[in-house]
């Protein structure tokens, strides 16, 4: 049974996305499907979307739902094999293509997922369930130090060496295995005042285990450099982001793939004869108007910046 689904951003994503009939198009982080289902919508019977999500569960609903579709292919992978996953389906370039970061709310929502905090669930975050590693295998190996640059860089938390000192201290007992577990050591390692304010108190260690299990940010930068290739002359790249790390890696990357020189600044001359890939569309990112956050709270910290491949 599917519930309704919003996809963030759904209508300026797709303006800026400019579809057209016979052209391809790729949703590297294809979810439940929402901004697929509207790129088909726009591209009719013709042309092709190529969806493309780590989690098999993901492609394995989108396949049903959307079984009337013939010009639909769905590939379990991660969006960082773009050029090979092109490959393979003789495709050379794109005309378009979507990433909508993050997680889907069938995974935050299924307990056994261990995605929230708020619900009591084996202690895994892998968005890949064939991957090995699970955020229980970091909470319980990883050195007080490494838990605390995992925390304090990827959370963003203040207390990440107490938490990281008080996971230590508690694995030393019983080995930390479920998500209620792991939220009482860190609301017993953050001070009753300091949990008054800034939301749940577990909500940015959460955050940094799963972009740890899930190796986001380094996959991002990558795929952005890698995708970028594979965009035909003029085609867009429209990337929807959900917290300050992923915005900052997506408008720095633009930024660099923008650039012509990227020789030291102090150089007299140019030497790396470094030719620009993309040209950046939005200066600055699109947010969501009230109306929208209104009808989907998700939709609040949303960003989305587009890059247009340039023409040689
Ligand atoms: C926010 S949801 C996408 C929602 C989708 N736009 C929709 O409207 O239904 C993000 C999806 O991207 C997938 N994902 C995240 N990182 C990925 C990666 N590196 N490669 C492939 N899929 C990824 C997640 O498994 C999740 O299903």
């Amino acid at each position: 049974m599917f519930t309704e689904h919003k996809p963030v951003l759904l209508e300026k994503t797709i303006d800026y996305l400019q579809c057209k009939q016979n052209r391809i198009y790729l949703d590297g982080t294809l979810g439940r499907g929402g901004h697929t289902e509207a790129i088909l919508n726009e591209i009719g019977d013709t042309g092709l979307v190529i969806g493309i999500d780590r989690d098999l569960k993901a492609i394995k609903d989108v396949k049903k739902k959307f079984s009337k579709y013939n010009n639909l292919k769905l590939v379990h992978d991660n969006f960082i094999h773009i050029p090979e996953i092109l490959e393979e389906l003789h495709i050379n370039a794109v005309d378009g293509m979507i990433f909508d970061l993050g997680i889907s709310s069938p995974q935050v929502d299924n307990p056994d997922r261990g995605f929230s905090y708020q619900k009591e669930g084996p202690l895994d975050m892998r968005m890949n369930r064939e991957q090995s590693i699970t955020a229980a295998d970091i909470v319980n190996n990883y050195t007080e130090s490494e838990l605390t640059r995992v925390i304090s860089e990827y959370g963003e938390e203040n207390w990440a060496s107490r938490i990281a000192e008080f996971i230590v201290n508690s694995r030393n007992r019983e080995r930390i295995d479920r998500t209620d577990q792991l939220v009482e050591i860190i609301k017993n390692a953050i001070p009753a005042s300091a949990r008054r304010t800034g939301g749940h108190p577990a909500r940015r260690t959460f955050q940094a285990l799963r972009i740890e299990t899930n190796n986001e940010l380094k996959q991002l930068k990558s795929m952005i450099s890698e995708a970028v290739k594979c965009l035909k002359p003029e085609a867009r790249i429209c990337i929807i982001s959900f917290h300050s790390l992923e915005d900052r890696i997506v408008k720095h990357t633009f930024r660099e793939l923008a650039r012509d020189c990227i020789c030291p600044p102090d150089l007299p001359i140019c030497t790396c004869n470094h030719q620009a890939e993309i040209k950046v569309i939005t200066r600055k990112p699109v947010t969501a108007d009230s109306k929208e956050i209104k009808e989907n709270p998700r939709a609040r910290s949303a960003k989305l910046r587009v890059a247009q491949k340039v023409l040689k």
